[in-house]
C-alpha cells in the first residue's frame, strides 16, 4: 500500500470554528501512479469476464427491456437502502402501478431515483443529449429530489457540508469548501473524457471515489455517485445497457465500502479501493447473470403453463406476457395496459391467481393490487430493507 498524498487540507471558518476541509488532487492518482499488481490484474480480468457474461445474458433475453426494468428498480432501491430507506421493491413497483400505499414517501423517493437513472441514460443515448458531465449529474440530481427545496435539487452546494458528527468541527470527514467545487467537478469531467491507459473499469472506480470525496450536493451524493458508475460502464463500452449495478455488494459490505473511501483520502490507498471495487463488480455481474437466468426460466415456464391451460383466455395470456415488465398490477393498470373492459380484466386476474402466478397484496377489498410473487422473490434477493 502506498502512502501517496491524494489532496490537501484547507482551513475554513465555520461558525466561530476553524475546520480542515479536504480538497482532492485531480485524477489519475500520481506519485506514485496507480500500481496494478498481479492480484489487481487478475481481479480486472475476472470482473471483465463477468461483465462479458452479463452482456451475453442481456442479449439472450428476447426483450431486454423487462430485464433492465427490474434491475434498474432494484438498484434504485438498494442504493437508497444504503442511504437508509425502509421501502421494499414491492412498495416501489406497487406505487408505479398506481396502487395506494399507507406510507408512500420512501417508495416515492426510490421512484424519483428511477426517473433520475432513466433521464441520465436517455440523455447520453440521445444524439444531442448531454454527455456525462457536471450538468448531467446536476439534472439527474434535480430529478432525484424534486420536492426537497432545502436540499437544493439540481444545484451544486453553496455551503460547507460534512460526513459524521454534528458539525464540521467534530465530523468524520469534511469535503471541499464550496468555492472549490466547480474546478473539482470540471477536472473530474475532463478525466472522464480524456484518454488514459488504465482499464475502463478501474477508471470507473476512481471516478466514483473522486465524486464521493468532492461530495458536491447537499444530499444524494451516494446515489448519484453510484449512478455515475453505471453510466461510465455503459459509456466506455463494457456493457451495451445499464446492467451493472454495484449497490448490492456495497450494501452488503457497507462498513468496508466507507472504510475504503476513507483509505483513499487518508492514506492514498487507491489500490486497496480498486481491488475492493473490482470484487464488487464481479459479484454484482455474476448475481445479475444468475438472476436473469432464473427470471427468464420462470417467465418462460409460466407462460407455457398458462398458454396450455384449457380455461386460459386471450387476455390472461397477454397479461402474463406483460408481467415481467409490470410485476405489480392493479385492475386499473391492467385495463390501461390491455385496453380491455373491467369484466375481461377481472377474469384474467382471477385466472392468474388460480394458477398461483399472481397473489393479492394485503386484504383490501377495493383498490386491490397483485404481485407476480415468484418473480418478485427472485428479483428481491438481497434487497430486503434494514441492516
Ligand atoms: N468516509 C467517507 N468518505 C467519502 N465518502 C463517503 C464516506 N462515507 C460515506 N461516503 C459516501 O457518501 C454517501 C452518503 O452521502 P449522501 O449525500 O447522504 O448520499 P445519499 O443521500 O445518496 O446517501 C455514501 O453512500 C457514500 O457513497
Ligand atoms: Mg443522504
Amino acid at each position: 500500500m502506498s502512502d501517496r498524498v491524494t489532496g490537501h487540507y484547507r482551513i475554513v471558518r465555520w461558525q466561530e470554528e476553524d475546520v480542515r476541509a479536504f480538497v482532492p488532487n485531480s485524477l489519475p492518482p500520481q506519485a506514485p501512479r496507480l500500481h496494478l499488481d498481479d492480484e489487481a490484474k487478475t481481479l480486472v480480468a475476472q470482473a471483465t469476464a463477468a461483465l462479458e457474461k452479463l452482456a451475453i445474458a442481456g442479449d439472450m433475453v428476447p426483450d431486454a427491456n423487462w430485464f433492465l426494468y427490474g434491475f434498474a428498480r432494484k438498484e434504485a432501491l438498494v442504493s437508497s437502502q444504503i442511504e437508509g430507506t425502509q421501502a421494499t421493491l414491492q412498495d416501489v413497483l406497487a406505487l408505479e402501478a398506481g396502487a395506494t400505499l399507507s406510507n408512500p414517501r420512501q417508495a416515492r423517493e426510490v421512484c424519483n431515483y428511477i426517473k433520475a437513472i432513466e433521464y441520465a441514460r436517455d440523455e447520453i443515448a440521445r444524439p444531442n443529449g448531454l454527455p456525462i458531465s457536471r450538468q448531467l449529474l446536476c439534472e439527474a440530481h434535480r430529478r432525484l429530489m424534486p420536492d426537497e427545496d432545502n436540499k437544493q435539487p439540481g444545484e451544486i452546494r453553496r455551503s460547507q457540508n460534512w460526513i459524521g458528527g454534528t458539525r464540521p468541527g467534530n465530523a468524520h470527514f469534511v469535503p471541499p469548501p464550496p468555492d472549490e467545487l466547480t474546478e473539482a467537478l470540471s477536472s473530474l469531467e475532463r478525466y472522464i473524457h480524456a484518454t488514459d491507459d488504465l482499464p475502463a473499469l478501474v477508471r470507473a472506480g476512481l471516478a466514483h471515489v473522486q465524486f464521493e470525496t468532492i461530495h458536491p450536493f447537499l444530499d444524494g451524493n451516494g446515489r448519484i455517485g453510484r449512478l455515475l458508475i453505471t453510466l461510465l460502464v455503459e459509456h466506455w463500452g463494457l456493457l451495451r445497457g445499464p446492467l451493472l449495478y454495484v449497490s448490492v455488494p456495497f450494501k452488503q459490505q457497507q462498513a468496508e465500502y466507507y472504510a475504503r473511501l476513507d483509505g483513499v483520502r487518508l492514506r492514498g490507498d487507491w489500490e486497496g479501493w480498486i481491488k475492493f471495487f473490482l470484487r464488487c463488480v464481479t459479484s454484482a455481474a455474476q448475481d445479475a447473470v444468475a438472476a436473469a437466468q432464473r427470471l427468464f426460466r420462470l417467465t418462460s415456464g409460466d407462460l407455457a403453463k398458462i398458454t396450455a391451460a384449457p380455461d386460459a383466455t386471450v387476455s390472461a395470456v397477454r397479461l402474463m406476457q406483460l408481467l415481467p415488465r409490470h410485476p405489480v398490477i392493479t385492475p386499473t393498470s391492467v385495463r390501461q395496459l390491455l385496453g380491455a373492459s373491467k369484466p375481461t380484466v377481472t377474469k384474467a386476474i382471477d385466472f392468474l391467481c388460480r394458477q398461483s402466478v399472481l397473489r393479492q397484496i394485503g386484504s383490501a377489498r377495493r383498490n386491490r393490487s397483485y404481485v407476480y410473487s415468484s418473480y418478485m422473490e427472485i428479483l428481491s434477493a438481497d434487497a430486503a430493507p434494514g441492516r
